[in-house]
C-alpha cells in the first residue's frame, strides 16, 4: 500500500489485490484473512505510527468489508460507513458512541423491539434515560428534544408502520443541537435517503433488503466522516462487532440487485395490501401507502406490513394452512413470511413487554417476497378460507 493513501480508499486496495491475482475478476475477491503481514520492521512501525494506511487486522480494516462500506455510503449519500456483524451491533455501537451516564435520548415509539430493549436494559443501567415520542407528532418531538443527546428514528416503524416526516424531525433535532440517527432498513436507500433529508446518521440491518437473500446477518452505519469517525474511534474497535469478509461479499452481491428487488417487493406488497383491505374479514391494513399519502422523502414502499383480522378468525388455522408463506421472523429476503401478533405477545421471557410495540393480538405481519403476486394471493385466500370456515 502506498504512503499517504486515503485511509479508506478501497479502490487502491482492491486494485492492488486484483493486479496481484491478475484474474480481472468482475466480482471483488473475498479477502478472508484475519491479519495482514509486513515486509519489514520499518513498514510495520510506519503503520503503527499512522504514517501509512493499510490493513493490519480485519477487525480494523479489511478490503472486502471496505468495498461494501463504500458502496453503501455512495447509495445513501454518506462520506464514510462502517460494517457490523449485525444490525443490532450497528445500533448499539452507534448509540453508545454518542451518550454518557446522565444523558437522555429521544426515540420514536414502536421502534425495533431489540433496540427498545437495549434502551431499557444497558442504557438504563448506564443511567441514560429515553423519552418515547410519536414521530408523527412533531410538536411532541420538539418538546422532548431540548437537552437530549440523540434522536433515534425509525420510519416506518417496525410493526404498525407509522411513517414520519423524517426531514422535519431532522430539522428539529438540528435546531436543538441533537444528533439524529435513523434505522432505514425498511425503505432501503432505494426509497428513502435520510442523509439527503438532513438526518446525521443512517443505519441498517443489512440482514434485510441490503443482503436480500436471507443468508447473512449484518449491519452498517453511514454519515459524515466526522460522526462515523466517532463510532470508529471507540465503539467499533472496542465492542468489536465487525462485519466478516465473506458476509461483506454476500452483501456486495445483494446491493447489485437491490433496485429491482425493491420495485418487485413494492409492487406485490401494495397489490396484496389493497386486496386484503377489501376483505370483510380484515379490520385494518397497516401499510404506509394505504394509511395516508407517503411523507415527504419516502419515495416508495417495501414488502413488509401488517394487518388486523376481525374477531372470530382462527389465526392458528390461517398460519398452518399457508404453503408459500412460511412462519418466520426477519424479512427482506426473496421469501414470503408471516409472524402472527399473538405469537409475539407470548414472548414473556424478554425484558419489556411486546405490548409496547403496538402489536395487536389479532394482527399478522407479512413480508411479501418475490414469488409472484398471484401465487401469493392464492395462498392467502386459501388460508383465509380455512381460517373462517368454522
Ligand atoms: C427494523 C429492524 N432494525 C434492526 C434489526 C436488527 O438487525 P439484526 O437482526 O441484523 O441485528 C431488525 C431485525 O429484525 C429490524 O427489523
Amino acid at each position: 500500500m502506498t504512503n499517504g493513501a486515503d485511509p479508506f480508499d478501497f479502490a487502491s486496495l482492491i486494485v492492488a489485490h486484483d493486479e496481484a491475482n491478475a484474474f480481472e475478476a468482475v466480482v471483488p475477491p473475498i479477502v478472508q484473512t484475519s491479519l495482514f503481514t509486513f515486509g519489514s520492521y520499518d513498514e510495520m512501525v510506519a503503520a503503527y505510527r499512522g504514517e501509512i494506511v493499510r490493513p493490519i487486522y480485519t477487525r480494523g480494516l479489511n478490503p472486502t468489508v471496505r468495498a461494501f462500506e463504500e458502496m453503501l455510503a455512495k447509495l445513501e449519500g454518506g462520506e464514510d460507513a462502517l460494517g457490523f456483524a449485525s444490525g443490532m451491533a450497528a445500533i448499539s455501537s452507534t448509540v453508545l458512541s454518542f451518550v454518557e451516564p446522565g444523558d437522555r435520548i429521544v426515540a420514536v415509539r414502536h421502534c425495533y423491539p431489540d433496540a427498545f430493549r437495549l434502551f431499557g436494559t444497558h442504557l438504563k443501567r448506564m443511567k441514560i434515560e429515553v423519552t418515547y415520542v410519536d414521530g408523527r407528532d412533531e410538536e411532541a418531538v420538539a418538546k422532548a428534544l431540548p437537552g437530549a443527546k440523540l434522536l433515534y428514528l425509525e420510519s416506518p416503524t417496525s410493526w404498525v408502520m407509522e411513517a414520519h416526516d423524517v426531514g422535519a424531525l431532522a430539522a428539529l433535532a438540528k435546531r436543538h443541537g441533537v444528533v439524529s440517527v435513523i434505522d432505514n432498513s425498511w425503505a432501503s436507500p432505494i426509497f428513502q435517503r435520510p442523509l439527503t433529508l438532513g438526518v446525521d446518521l443512517v443505519l441498517h440491518s443489512a440482514s434485510k433488503y441490503l443482503g436480500g437473500h436471507s443468508d447473512v446477518v449484518a449491519g452498517i452505519v453511514t454519515g459524515s466522516k466526522e460522526l462515523v469517525g466517532r463510532i470508529r474511534a471507540e465503539a467499533y474497535p472496542y465492542l468489536g462487532g465487525k462485519l466478516s469478509p465473506f458476509d461483506a461479499w454476500l452483501l456486495i452481491r445483494g446491493l447489485r440487485t437491490l433496485p429491482i428487488r425493491m420495485k418487485a417487493h413494492e409492487a406485490a406488497g401494495l397489490e396484496i395490501a389493497r386486496r386484503l383491505q377489501a376483505l370483510d374479514v380484515v379490520e385494518t391494513v397497516c401499510h404506509p401507502a394505504l394509511a395516508n399519502r407517503l411523507p415527504p422523502g419516502l419515495n416508495g414502499t417495501s414488502g413488509l406490513f401488517s394487518f388486523i383480522f376481525r374477531e372470530g378468525v382462527d389465526i392458528r388455522a390461517f398460519a398452518d394452512r399457508l404453503k408459500l408463506f412460511k412462519l418466520g421472523v426477519s424479512w427482506g429476503g426473496h421469501e414470503s413470511l408471516i409472524v402472527p401478533g399473538e405469537v409475539v405477545l407470548e414472548q414473556k421471557a424478554q425484558p419489556n413487554s411486546a405490548h409496547a410495540f403496538g402489536i395487536h393480538a389479532r394482527s399478522v405481519r407479512l413480508h411479501i417476497g418475490l414469488e409472484g403476486t398471484e401465487a401469493l394471493w392464492s395462498d392467502l385466500e386459501t388460508a383465509i378460507s380455512a381460517a373462517t370456515e368454522a
